[in-house]
């Protein structure tokens, strides 16, 4: 593992390892798992930056799980222009379905609130929420995110799916912004 990273002008230095995260993502599995209890899944990935933890979490689940993606973007840079736009929906009946929603990041809370006005309109059995991180001092608006992978501190984060500007989705561990 590389100590410190450069994406594009920035340097970035680890801060969750991938054997960290691993670990991490195995106990939400066997929380959602118990919580569940065999009951069919459908997991919602909000793409992009949560394709890897949908891919590593539906792995740890042991009840029937199906998947799907919808996109939502808020972000210019490394900044949250405060607009959040749905760029993709879902496009079946999720009536009498079990929905838990499967993002990288909640941060101001605001694609979240969007993407759960959205959900709720669709009437789905039940919908909650995992997000490998939560930055609970950035939070605006109010919001119930059941499984939380990790608590983190207010610095810009890339890598395991998440970006700078596109960039950095590859890395394999979780990088945070340098201090100048
Ligand atoms: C990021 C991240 C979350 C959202 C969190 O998405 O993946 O969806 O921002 O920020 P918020 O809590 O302040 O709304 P982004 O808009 O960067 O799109 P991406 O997933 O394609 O990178």
């Amino acid at each position: 593992m590389a100590e410190t990273v450069s994406v594009l002008d920035k340097e970035f230095e680890v801060y969750l390892s991938k054997e960290k995260i691993a670990a991490r993502v195995a106990q939400l599995g066997e929380d959602i798992s118990r919580d569940y209890k065999g009951q069919p899944l459908l997991l919602v990935g909000m793409l992009n930056g949560a394709f890897m933890f949908c891919s590593d979490l539906i792995r740890e689940i042991d009840s029937p799980s199906e998947i799907t993606f919808v996109r939502y973007k808020s972000y210019a840079g490394m900044e949250s222009t405060g607009e959040v736009n749905q760029l993709l929906g879902i496009n079946r009946d999720v009536k009498d379905v079990h929905i838990l929603i499967v993002e990288d990041i909640v941060d101001t809370g605001l694609t979240m609130k969007k993407a759960m006005a959205y959900f709720n309109s669709l009437q789905p059995k039940s919908i909650q929420v995992a997000s490998l991180l939560l930055k609970p001092e950035c939070l605006k608006v109010s919001l119930d995110v059941k499984y939380v992978g990790f608590e983190i501190p207010e610095k810009f984060v890339v890598g395991y799916g998440l970006d700078y500007d596109g960039l950095g989705r590859n890395l394999k561990d979780i990088y945070q912004l340098k201090a100048e």
